[in-house]
């Protein structure tokens, strides 16, 4: 492998609380290897654009507390075409950069591993996603601050649900994951969880609403994961309301899980995964994901972190069951 000298650094898909703090510490340790660090802003999209500035040490100043990313992102579906790779390697070879930074999900390391197969672009993946959903790696970037969000919300909502006897079902994000609903479920004392790979049983909801309402509780949480399907909350709302003559409210969380100041957790994790990322290429790693193993920052083959993660964690069901009776 040749010297790498300059580095290109994107976001791709969903932003999460901790990818500011991760573009610091990859520019900064870059800096402080004699290396340039080159932002790509907005994604891949911005690759094909040849949206493309240098980053210095102050351009990544004062940004380690904030949400988002200064680089932002996008969903660049065409990257699944080889054509459109092919194009992002001329850009990258054009510009010079040897080596690509991609902070992101299991789609976008895809994307990157692809194109590092491909066109042997040496690549980097910094696993960033609220959903932690990312195999190979026990943690990625915004989970813990977006669960932390979630159960701020679902505590306040508590409050009103039981100042009016009431049921809320409340949707957290997690579109084909289960991670946030089950932490918030178990955190906020939820009397049910509905996970986005279940046929949902109304009148399991309703059996443990009842139950609870029997022995003086005086409000109940039901957290839902938003799932594939727009509207499952309300399906459920109504279905409780037709088959079982319950009453409940509807709160959809939605984006504000993914903004706000990230957490402590978020911050020293993605500090460190930057900061391997530097270390690593210039160790001659060509091809690797700075993966979260047993609480430390390793990295791994990327092959291994490729998929989204599938294990189904019934115990954190049974936990919430448990705690609610
Ligand atoms: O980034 C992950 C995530 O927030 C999922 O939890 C959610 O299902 C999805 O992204 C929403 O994506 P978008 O903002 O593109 O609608």
């Amino acid at each position: 492998m040749s010297e790498i000298k300059r580095i290109g650094l994107l976001c791709s898909g969903g932003d999460s609380p901790g990818m500011n703090c991760a573009i610091r510490s990859v520019v900064r340790s870059a800096i402080n290897a004699n290396l340039e660090v080159y932002g790509i802003q907005r994604g891949f999209s911005g690759l094909l654009e040849g949206n493309i500035k240098e980053l210095d040490v102050s351009s990544v100043g004062n940004i380690i507390q904030h949400g988002g990313t200064i680089l932002q992102t996008s969903r660049c579906p065409e990257f699944k075409e080889a054509e459109t790779r092919k194009e992002a390697a001329h850009i990258l070879k054009r510009k010079k950069i040897d080596a690509l930074i991609v902070i992101g999900g299991n789609g976008s390391f895809n994307g990157a591993y692809t194109l590092h197969t491909e066109h042997g672009i040496p690549m980097v993946g910094i696993p960033g996603t609220i959903d932690n959903d990312i195999s190979g790696t026990d943690y990625s970037i915004g989970f813990d601050t977006a669960v932390q969000t979630a159960i701020d919300a679902v505590d306040k909502i508590r409050d009103t649900a039981s100042s009016h006897e009431r049921t809320f079902i409340v949707e957290v994000m997690g579109r084909k994951s289960a991670a946030i609903a089950l932490h918030v479920g178990v955190c906020t004392g939820a009397e049910n969880v509905v996970l986005p790979s279940e046929n949902v049983n109304v009148e399991e909801i309703s059996n443990d609403i009842k139950r609870g309402i029997k022995r003086g509780k005086n409000s109940s949480i039901i957290i839902v994961a938003e799932g594939e399907k727009e509207g499952l909350s309300h399906r459920i709302q109504e279905q409780l309301k037709a088959d079982f003559e319950l009453d409940s409210h509807v709160c959809i969380l939605g984006h504000i899980q993914r903004g706000g100041n990230p957490s402590g957790q978020d911050r020293f994790i993605a500090s460190g995964m930057g900061y391997l990322a530097i270390e690593e290429l210039l160790k001659g790693n060509n091809s690797f994901v700075t993966a979260y193993r047993n609480g430390h920052v390793v990295a791994a083959p990327f092959d291994e972190c490729l998929e989204k993660k599938s294990e189904y964690l019934p115990q954190y069901i049974n936990l919430v069951k448990t705690l609610s009776i």
